[in-house]
């Protein structure tokens, strides 16, 4: 079957225009890199995951994460926890802020979430899983959906199991990223168990890991029968992996249009968290955006030594002379949101 990736769906009653789904990223899923992902044909965008302990707490950099710009949606934001309470509180306090979508992690495989009885351990514990998922969709009237990964242990099937039983709980889509807790990123995505799953549940199913370009895509969508592709890591400085699996970008992008989305993409996260927070976080996209063979490697190792944004954004303007026309093009073409600085935390790395 030859599947479109244009064609809009729907979780719930939300559509969305196409087939392409930003992953959530801790650490990376700020809201510039969810604008951009919607400017380059992701039909869904996805805050990284969100401690509902911390919303709770009300603390100020977990709150953080609920800012939501309105040209985001549709947007999903994720939360993590253990305890049914909990989550239901803290997916009420998404839905205020404006989330299309409420997402729970049951993947993250990073010990300082699983000791705590959160993401990926919660694969393993099928009955506290159902709790949660039928008390968030009984907190909410926003559509549910939960992303998990294959199981804890190498060859887990317990997505299998697991998956429909929240489907029963309410569930109104998953997302499955088949590699198991253990695995880390290492090995492949086992897809073959994406399509299984898609056999055993009646919701849409968004398949995630190792999809890098458009053929790629449409292959696991046809592997699959999924819904939809989740896009991760390769879209970490590279927007244009995006567009070109969704069919908007042909060819690499000139030096000039990578710096001009490096500047952008620095300027709306200085918005976001403050010219503070935002000179460590953004040391990373640094090597994203100028690495793949795009910029000398002297060049990006030199831009993180550097101790402030200004001396970067020079450097950047020296290296691509040509970058304010493609700047001001990008600039008209993305309204400014309101001001909205605010001290945001950069998370762990490598939440599912
Ligand atoms: C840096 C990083 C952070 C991640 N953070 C999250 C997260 O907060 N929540 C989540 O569900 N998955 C998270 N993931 C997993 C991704 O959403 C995705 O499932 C995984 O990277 C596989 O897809 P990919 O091969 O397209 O990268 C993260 C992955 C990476 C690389």
């Amino acid at each position: 079957m030859q599947v479109n990736l244009e064609t809009p769906w729907n979780i719930g009653p939300v559509e969305i225009p196409g087939r392409i789904v930003l992953a959530p990223m801790a650490g990376v899923s700020v809201q510039a890199f969810r604008r951009q992902g919607r400017r380059y044909g992701a039909g869904l965008v996805c805050s990284e995951m969100v401690s509902c302990a911390g919303l709770r707490h009300r603390n100020e950099r977990t709150l953080g994460y609920l800012r939501i710009g309105s040209d985001e949606s549709p947007l999903a934001v994720q939360i993590f926890g253990s305890e049914p309470d909990t989550m239901a509180e803290a997916a009420r306090m998404v839905e205020d802020a404006g989330a299309d979508i409420v997402d729970i992690n049951f993947g993250c495989p990073v010990g300082k979430v699983t000791k705590t009885g959160a993401g990926a351990t919660l694969l393993e514990d099928p009955d506290q899983a159902a709790r949660i998922v039928a008390a968030v969709v009984e907190a909410v009237d926003a559509p549910v959906t939960v992303k998990m990964r294959r199981g804890l242990a190498n060859g887990s099937r317990a997505a299998l199991e697991l998956g429909p039983r929240l489907v029963h709980a309410g569930a109104a889509a998953l997302t499955l990223h088949p590699r198991s807790a253990k695995q880390m990123y290492t090995g492949t995505a086992d897809h073959s168990l994406t399509a299984e799953l898609v056999e055993l549940v009646d919701v849409p199913v968004i398949a995630s890991g190792d999809v890098t370009s458009r053929e790629r895509a449409l292959a696991v969508l046809e592997q699959t029968g999924a819904a939809a592709v989740m896009v991760g890591r390769a879209a970490q400085g590279d927007p244009w992996t995006v567009g070109e699996i969704a069919g908007l970008v042909e060819g690499p992008p000139t030096r000039e249009e990578v710096v001009a989305e490096l500047l952008l993409f620095m300027h709306d996260t200085i918005e976001e968290m403050g010219e503070e927070r935002a000179t460590g976080f953004l040391k990373k996209f640094y090597g994203w955006y100028l690495g793949r063979g795009r910029f000398p490697k002297p060049f990006k190792a030199e831009l993180v030594q550097l101790a402030t944004i200004a001396e970067v954004e020079e450097r950047l303007f020296a290296a691509a002379p040509g970058v304010r026309d493609v700047l001001a093009r990008l600039r008209a073409e993305t309204p400014e949101l309101e001001h909205r600085t605010l001290d945001l935390p950069v998370s762990i790395y490598a939440g599912g």
